[in-house]
């Protein structure tokens, strides 16, 4: 920077502004009762009383409405992590903090950090909020830090969110992704929805509403829940049918940075359902939370939390779009940099570096993705060591993938692609940092990996897609054609797709002349209908009809003759067992550990136990990608013949579990692909 020179011209300018103060774009004050942050566009304030964001304002429109209860507040921090469960900080003994500065790129920022601990335990919440000039948007980050030696074991960190909150009625539409959006319904009719499920809703008492004729009879706020890996920006629209001067707005949780959350590409949680969601931590599809214990200190972020205004009749994927353009982690490096003296635990870009690789991938690998995840440990289990950060990246035809911003440490690399069985994994994958100033090099690493399919003989067939989802069976992916914006199936409540009307004699896929977008159901259940399903509330048991699935398949003899040993693939993409997604032994509950059976040819084959610390709560909260599991079944070819053969998939029949809320009782697999071998 070029020293500055007091001119003459800039001392009179100072002289002028001194009396008649200009008001500075970028602001960031303190009064009595709140902290605000503000630019020439937008306009935002923290309630000291509160600990959270009490106004929102851009271009003169209010975009959270007053308050009431818990609404027209945020984005704010909450989280089921006290002994007791829920706690909002910012009410127990909150300290605040206002910043304000020149980035390095000269642009100015104001920001807002509140500490709040809770007094039984000492645990410290922290949710931080920076404003840069020019920009329409916070930037979020959340902190949760617990020092205690007499009581090194808190609990887990069940939940962890930040939400925006409105309760104006401006917003209309919601979408977790540029293929998922919808009107919102008109909460004002609640009263005459019949609740059908925890959190889900019949709307079929109100045809007329949008929400019933663009996208479903049900409401539930998990039909917008999504991976992680497809998500980049999402949140609210407004149409302008409410708005001040009829122009449209958008409210958008941009994801510009995934690297402090858990879980990998595929944890899976709730966006927006009215309210737009920061998910940090939560194990709705069956992930495993992070315990609190002594030391724990982490912050998460940063995010952003984004706001924009375009003309009167501008399409929601327009907005969209805008949004979305943020959700890149090199995005505002500099100004993270910037910032860095703020945040506690923030890593800069000094201590992370390029990532490279190159894989020879297997021959038909398609959306092949690269992940680097604590060392050691399958990336879906990454909770366990708290220090380590997660990145992915998409890998080219070539076989060439980049990851910027990674901290430096020790990964596991994980490789795996739609069409191919297993994955390919390396522990120890080093990332050295990039450094900064004049020893700054541009050090970019370069791992070469090779990776061939999984192979256990020849191939006699598979059933489904290697993709970890269901997302091609019946009730899968496919379009629902009964209303206008034909959203995929297994987004809608399950009790809208009635098992024993589409199976009446059961699931009997015959290899090679069945289809498996037709005659393979995207959930094996082991009993149908009874609690938590509308339109079936007495249970349907069968004779052997839901429990059992048939697959029936022909072979040759020069197939099986002289062969050693047969392999039966089954990777599933979830898995319910008694425990649900606690992850919680109970032994009153016979189906904790869920046994699942293959027999051959009538001989039954040594089951499969799915423990109940890999059980999600899957298609039943809307999920077609889960905690993924597998096995594979091994056998001597001589239970095999020439001609046809036959292989029942069994889980135990009529098996339930205990469900204190209002939720389905029967345990279920979901599957992601079947893959018969024999060599
Ligand atoms: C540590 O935790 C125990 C039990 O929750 C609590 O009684 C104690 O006050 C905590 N200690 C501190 C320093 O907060
Ligand atoms: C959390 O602690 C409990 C109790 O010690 C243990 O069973 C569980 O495996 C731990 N989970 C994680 C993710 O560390
Ligand atoms: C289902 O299949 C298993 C394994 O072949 C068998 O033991 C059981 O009798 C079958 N029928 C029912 C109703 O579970
Ligand atoms: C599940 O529990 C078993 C037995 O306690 C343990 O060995 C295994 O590591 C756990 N798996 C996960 C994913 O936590
Ligand atoms: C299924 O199990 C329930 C208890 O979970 C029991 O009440 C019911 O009689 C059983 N039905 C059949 C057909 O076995
Ligand atoms: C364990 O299962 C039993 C029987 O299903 C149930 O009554 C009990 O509430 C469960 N315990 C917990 C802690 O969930």
């Amino acid at each position: 920077m070029a020293p500055k020179v007091f001119s003459t011209t800039a001392a009179l300018l100072w002289a002028l502004q001194a009396t008649q103060p200009v008001q500075a774009k970028l602001e960031a004050e303190e009064t009595d009762t709140h902290l605000v942050l503000s630019n020439d566009r937008f306009h935002t304030e923290v309630d000291k009383s509160r600990g959270t964001v009490s106004s929102l304002v851009l271009d003169g429109q209010d975009l959270l409405g007053p308050r009431s209860g818990n609404s027209g507040q945020g984005p704010y921090l909450d989280c089921y992590c006290t002994p007791s469960g829920f706690w909002t900080p910012g009410r127990s003994e909150p300290e605040f903090e206002l910043y304000s500065g020149t980035d390095s790129t000269g642009t100015d920022y104001g920001g807002i950090r509140m500490a709040d601990t809770y007094l039984p335990t000492g645990q410290v919440l922290e949710q931080y909020w920076f404003l840069r000039d020019g920009e329409t948007g916070l930037h979020t980050f959340s902190r949760v830090a617990y020092h205690n030696e007499t009581t090194p074991f808190l609990r887990n960190l069940q939940e962890l969110r930040v939400l925006f909150r409105p309760s104006s009625d401006m917003w209309t539409h919601l979408l977790s992704k540029k293929g998922n959006y919808a009107p919102l319904p008109n909460f004002d009719n609640q009263g005459e929805w019949p609740v059908v499920q925890d959190a889900t809703w019949y709307l079929g008492n109100t045809p007329d509403d949008p929400y019933v004729v663009e996208m479903a009879d049900y409401f539930t706020k998990y039909t917008f829940s999504d991976p992680f890996r497809d998500l980049d920006a999402y949140g609210l629209f407004a149409d302008g049918s409410n708005t001040e001067d009829g122009s449209t707005f958008g409210a958008w949780m941009v994801m510009n940075t995934k690297d402090t959350y858990f879980g990998g590409p595929t944890h899976s949680d709730l966006t927006v359902d009215g309210i737009v969601y920061n998910y940090i931590s939560s194990n709705h599809h069956g992930d495993q939370t992070p315990n609190i214990t002594n030391g724990f200190d982490r912050t998460f972020g940063p995010q952003y939390y984004y706001f924009n205004k375009y003309p009167e009749g501008s399409d929601i994927l327009e907005l969209h779009a805008d949004a979305a353009q943020f959700a890149d982690p090199e995005w505002n490096a500099e100004f993270y940099d910037s910032i860095a003296e703020h945040v506690a635990n923030y890593v800069p870009s000094s201590d992370r570096a390029t990532w490279k690789l190159h894989v020879d991938l297997p021959k038909n690998a398609e959306r092949a993705l690269a992940v680097l995840s604590q060392n050691g440990v399958d990336f879906q289990d990454n909770v366990l060591d708290t220090e380590a950060y997660q990145y992915w990246g998409e890998i080219d035809a070539e076989g060439y993938a980049t990851i910027p911003m990674v901290k430096a440490g020790t990964y596991r690399l994980t490789i795996y692609a739609d069409n191919i069985f297993g994955y390919y994994v390396k522990d120890n994958v080093v990332v050295e940092p990039s450094g900064k100033g004049k020893n700054k090099h541009d050090k970019r690493h370069m791992t070469h990996a090779r990776w061939r399919e999984e192979t256990e003989g020849k191939e006699i067939w598979r059933i489904g897609k290697p993709d970890r989802s269901c997302a091609e069976y019946l009730h899968g992916a496919a379009p629902d054609k009964e209303h206008t914006l034909e959203p995929e199936q297994y987004r809608i409540y399950w009790g809208d797709w009635d098992y024993p009307t589409d199976f009446p004699d059961g699931v009997h896929f015959k290899v090679g002349e069945s289809d498996e977008a037709k005659d393979w159901n995207y959930i094996h259940w082991s009993v149908f209908g009874g609690k938590a399903n509308y339109e079936r509330p007495e249970t349907y048991v069968g004779t052997g009809d839901v429990n059992n699935w048939t697959i029936s398949f022909d072979l040759e003899r020069d197939q099986i003759h002289r062969k050693r040993q047969a392999t039966f693939t089954v990777q599933l993409a979830g898995a319910k067992t008694a425990a649900g997604n606690t992850d919680r032994f109970n032994a009153s509950e016979p189906h904790a550990n869920l046994q699942y059976t293959v027999s051959v040819n009538g001989q039954d084959l040594e089951p499969w136990i799915i423990p109940y610390n890999q059980s999600s709560s899957c298609g039943v909260r809307s999920g077609a990608t889960c905690y993924n599991v597998g096995h594979k079944f091994e056998f001597h070819p001589r239970l095999l013949k020439e001609g046809e053969n036959e292989l029942v998939l069994s889980l135990p029949y009529n098996a339930t579990n205990y469900e204190p809320a209002k939720l389905a009782e029967s345990v279920y697999v979901q599957y992601d692909a079947l893959r018969f071998e024999i060599v």
